[in-house]
């Protein structure tokens, strides 16, 4: 029985997985090679340095770590241009509403997220109120597709994991919610998400009954 929702962050609550795509590219060509939107499904959901590393490998190139260092302070100064100029709007479409109904039902809700950008991104968008308990990359320290993060969002929420469902539009995050545990809802698309117990293509219309009667036809 599902007693509360953990949402990620970037590409679920807010459409900023595209900044973060942009930054990459960015770094990227600064180091002299090209990176795709395809490539990139890769970084989603992984933390700032598995993500750089996941990129050095893929242009095949070393760093020493104060390039590294330099390489994630650079990427990171860029992204929070980014979103330092976010506004209500950056919220996903169906967001608020899911968010506003599951309070009022009585459901709790977390985030769990790897960015150590998060609370910025709450402060723009105004989403902080509608969650019950806020786990971000300042307070983790091992990327999904480990399940810390979700393990101390249904600690916050004082929940057992079995108790929660995660929202994730990565193929890591995913594996981290199941790893922890939780039911997962993935956003985004099958090829991408195959492993997701239930799938929509984005929150638009995701309602607290439209939930529960998908959960309740899972086999258990
Ligand atoms: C995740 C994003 O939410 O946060 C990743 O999906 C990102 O793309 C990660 O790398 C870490 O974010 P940040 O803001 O701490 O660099
Ligand atoms: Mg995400």
């Amino acid at each position: 029985n599902i007693k509360g929702i953990i949402f990620d962050l970037d590409g679920v609550l807010v459409d900023t997985a595209r900044y973060h795509f942009q930054a990459w590219r960015q770094l990227a060509e600064s180091l002299g090679f090209s990176f795709t939107e395809e490539e990139n499904e890769r970084l989603k959901g992984v933390s700032r340095r598995a993500s750089l590393e996941i990129l050095l490998s893929m242009g095949k190139l070393t760093l020493s770590e104060d390039e590294k260092e330099s390489a994630m302070a650079s990427k990171n100064k860029n992204y929070v241009e980014m979103i330092g100029k976010m506004t209500p709007e950056g919220i996903l479409p169906g967001a608020l509403d899911l968010l506003k109904e599951l309070k009022q039902s009585g459901i709790k809700t977390a985030l769990g997220s790897a960015s150590k950008n998060a609370p910025l991104i709450l402060e723009r968008t105004g989403l902080a109120r509608y969650l019950d308990a806020v786990v971000d990359g300042n307070r983790t320290s091992r990327a999904k597709p480990d399940p810390e993060v979700f393990l101390l969002g249904a600690g916050d929420l004082k929940l057992e994991p079995g108790e929660c469902l995660v929202f994730e539009d990565a193929a890591a995050g995913i594996e981290a919610a199941q790893n922890a545990g939780m039911k997962t809802a993935g956003i985004g698309r099958k090829n991408q998400l195959n492993r997701a117990d239930i799938l929509f293509p984005n929150l638009q219309g995701v309602t607290w009954s439209v939930l529960s009667k998908k959960l309740s036809d899972l086999p258990r």
